[in-house]
């Protein structure tokens, strides 16, 4: 998109509602259901019964005015609803942006992590009111709530820099983030590990 097609955005404050995660003036709302998540979880048979069992709200992003477009820098709070499918935490669709570009997450309410994945590496930063997680360029990113109550936070990222979720589809995000069965810890396995097998635990 030409610079010349940026409509011309004048400074502007936006209030905050820490209650229920809005903003004022606010843009698009994206409200992503179990069944826009095809294909991420481990376990695809509990997916689908998720999915014809009700087809919960996963996630919501509800996005500030600012267009996603060149030079231009727009915000989003991303809300994750707490959550497992057959032991997998809920999580985001995660997305690598085509131009590749930096990121900053702030978390604001609830306990998440941020998964991070260069295609060889995988890096997982825990996420709670206050940290702020940098996402370099390159780096596919995911967002996880591993906690009981809604994980919510602030993204701030580069108008020009979109998002490919096919990425994430054909390789993968290097981990998976589960619900140990024995002590209900935080467990990060291997993606490719089969949907209910554990890397620690009792047998
Ligand atoms: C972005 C941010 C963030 C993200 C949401 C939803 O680049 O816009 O990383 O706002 O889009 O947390 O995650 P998915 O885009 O992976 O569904
Ligand atoms: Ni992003």
């Amino acid at each position: 998109m030409s610079i010349s097609a940026t409509p011309p955005i004048q400074p502007f404050a936006i209030t905050f509602g820490a209650d229920n995660a809005t903003l004022e003036p606010q843009g698009q709302v994206l409200t992503r259901r179990m069944s826009d998540l095809e294909g991420l979880f481990a376990d695809a048979d509990a997916w689908a019964r998720a999915v014809a069992d009700g087809d919960p709200v996963v996630y919501t992003v509800v996005s500030s005015p600012v267009p996603e477009v060149p030079r231009e820098l727009p915000q989003s709070i991303t809300t994750i609803q707490p959550g497992l499918t057959a032991g997998e935490f809920w999580m985001t669709k995660g997305h690598q942006h085509p131009d590749p570009q930096g990121e900053i997450y702030l978390g604001l309410a609830g306990h998440g992590g941020l998964l991070l994945f260069d295609g060889e590496r995988a890096e997982w930063l825990d996420m709670s009111p206050g940290v702020i997680g940098y996402i370099p360029p390159g780096w596919a990113h995911r967002s996880v709530n591993v906690g009981d109550e809604p994980y919510k936070f602030l993204a701030v990222y580069p108008g020009s820099a979109g998002h490919d979720y096919g990425w994430v589809l054909e390789h993968g995000m290097g981990l998976r983030a589960r619900r140990a069965a024995d002590s209900g810890d935080l467990d990060l396995v291997p993606f490719g590990t089969p949907a209910g097998r554990h890397r620690t635990g009792k047998p």
